[in-house]
C-alpha cells in the first residue's frame, strides 16, 4: 500500500474509520473480559476531556510544559501513597505496565552490580508471573529463573528458597497474577530476599488501584506494598483497574534516590545538549499523563470504592454462577476480580468457541486448560446473559453452531 497521491476528505477519512471500526470488539456491552476497563460514560467524559487536551503536547521535556510534570509528581506521590510507600518513595510514570517492569528490573540489575558485584544477574519471578518479566530479562541480560507455583497456583516460597543464588538481582511477586487472579505470599517471598539482601519488587499492575480499595472494603487481603520491609518497587497500573485510557502506568520505589541512581538516563556526548529520561520512551505522549491524573482526581477515594465494590460483587456473582453449572469448576480461589474456570468433564476449549460464537470474547489459558475474565464493573449489566449463554455452551459445546445473528 502506498500514501494517497492526493490527501482523503476529512469525512470520507472518518467515515472509513468508523466502519472499520464495526468488526472491532464491543467492549461497550460487556463483551470483553481483558484489555479495556470501562468505569461508565461520566468517567468517559473526563477522560476524552483530559485526552484533547493533551493531545499535541510531548512530556520528553518537563520543563517545557510544567502543568504535565506536576501531573506526574502529583499522580505518583497519590499511587506511592495508596501503596503505603514512605516518605522518601518515588517513582515515575510509564506507557503501561511492561515499561514499569523493564524498569524495576533495569534498577535491580544496576543495584545488583554497584552494591553486589553480581556479573551474571538473575531474575527469579513465579511461573505465572506476567510474560513481562521474561521480555525485561531478555532485553537487559538477565538469566530468568521460575519459581513453580503450589497447588492453589501461588509462586511455592519452599522452592523460591532453593533457588535464590548469589547471583539473583531481583525476586518476584504478583498482586495479584494474571492467569488464576491470586496474590503470592509476597511477604514470605520479599522475606527470603531480604534475608539474602535482593531486592524485591511486588507487581501490582492488575492490583494497584484495586487491593487498597478492596481491603478499605473489607475484604481479606493479604499483605503485598510498602508495609512489607523487604518489598523495594511495586508496578501499579492506573490504565487497568485505576480506568485511565491507555499508556499509563507507575512505577514506585521504597527510595526516590535509588531511582535518581539507577533508573535515570543522563547524556551529554552528542552535540544536542543534556539528554535526560526516566524510561524507555523518549519523547512520551501527554495525554496518558493527563487521564490518569484526571480519573484519578475525579474519582477519588469514594469513586475507587464505589466501583472496587461493583467489580467485586460482579465477581463473586459469576464465581457463583459458573460454579453452578455442571462440569464447571473455577481454578482457583482468586483474591481479586480475576476468574480462570475450566472443567474436569467437559471439553472448556469447545466450550470457548461456542462462547466466540455468541459474541464473547474470553481469552484461552493452559496448564490447566481454562477459559480467562478479568471483570469489570461494566460486567454487571450482563451477568445474567452471560450466566445463560455459558449453560448454554456446556450443554452444548458438541454441537456446531452458527454465528449468533443477535451480535453479528
Ligand atoms: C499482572 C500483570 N502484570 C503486568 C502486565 C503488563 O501490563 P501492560 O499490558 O500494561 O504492559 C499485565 C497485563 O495484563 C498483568 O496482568
Amino acid at each position: 500500500m502506498e500514501l494517497p497521491k492526493s490527501g482523503i476528505p476529512k469525512d470520507e477519512l472518518f467515515e472509513t474509520l468508523r466502519a472499520r471500526k464495526v468488526q472491532d470488539a464491543n467492549w461497550r456491552a460487556g463483551r470483553t473480559w481483558s484489555l479495556i476497563y470501562p468505569a461508565g460514560e461520566d468517567v468517559d467524559d473526563v477522560l476524552v476531556e483530559a485526552n484533547r487536551l493533551y493531545v499535541f503536547e510531548n512530556a520528553l521535556n518537563p520543563f517545557k510544559f510544567p502543568s504535565l510534570r506536576q501531573m506526574e509528581d502529583e499522580v505518583v506521590a497519590m499511587t506511592a501513597s495508596l501503596l503505603h510507600g514512605p516518605a522518601v518513595a518515588g517513582g515515575a510514570i510509564t506507557s503501561g505496565g511492561t515499561e514499569s517492569i523493564l524498569m524495576a528490573v533495569k534498577v535491580a540489575r544496576e543495584r545488583a552490580r554497584v552494591e553486589r558485584g553480581i556479573t551474571k544477574p538473575e531474575l527469579l519471578a513465579p511461573h505465572s508471573a506476567h510474560p513481562a518479566f521474561a521480555k525485561a530479562a531478555h532485553y537487559l541480560g538477565l538469566k530468568h529463573v521460575q519459581i513453580p507455583l503450589r497447588n492453589d497456583f501461588r509462586a511455592d516460597v519452599d522452592a523460591a528458597r532453593g533457588l535464590i543464588t548469589d547471583q539473583t538481582a531481583l525476586v518476584v511477586g504478583s498482586a495479584p497474577g494474571y492467569p488464576h487472579g491470586v496474590i503470592d505470599p509476597i511477604e514470605e517471598l520479599a522475606g527470603i530476599a531480604e534475608e539474602r539482601g535482593v531486592p524485591f519488587h511486588t507487581d501490582a499492575c492488575v492490583g494497584g488501584f484495586m487491593l487498597p480499595f478492596l481491603e478499605k472494603l473489607g475484604y481479606k487481603i493479604p499483605l503485598f506494598d510498602f508495609r512489607i520491609p523487604g518489598v523495594s518497587s511495586i508496578s501499579a497500573d492506573v490504565h487497568k483497574y485505576g480506568y485511565a485510557t491507555k499508556g499509563a502506568s507507575i512505577i514506585t520505589h521504597r527510595s526516590a534516590e535509588t531511582m535518581h541512581k539507577h533508573q535515570l538516563f543522563l547524556y551529554e556526548e552528542w552535540p544536542g545538549g543534556l539528554y535526560g529520561s526516566f524510561a524507555m520512551a523518549g519523547a512520551r505522549p501527554a495525554a496518558p499523563i493527563a487521564a490518569a491524573w484526571s480519573v484519578m482526581n475525579y474519582l477519588g477515594w469514594d469513586g475507587y470504592l464505589r466501583l472496587s465494590k461493583q467489580a467485586m460483587e460482579t465477581t463473586l456473582r459469576l464465581w457463583e454462577g459458573i460454579e453452578a453449572i455442571a462440569g464447571l469448576k473455577i481454578w482457583s480461589n482468586p483474591d481479586a476480580t480475576l476468574l480462570a474456570f475450566g472443567s474436569n468433564s467437559l471439553d472448556i476449549m469447545a466450550i470457548g468457541d461456542v462462547m466466540d460464537q455468541r459474541g464473547w470474547h474470553l481469552d484461552r489459558q493452559k496448564n490447566p486448560d481454562a477459559l480467562h475474565m478479568m471483570v469489570t464493573p461494566n460486567h454487571e449489566k450482563v451477568i445474567d446473559e452471560f450466566l445463560s449463554d455459558l449453560r448454554f455452551a456446556a450443554e452444548n459445546h458438541g454441537e456446531s453452531e452458527g454465528k449468533d445473528a443477535r451480535y453479528s
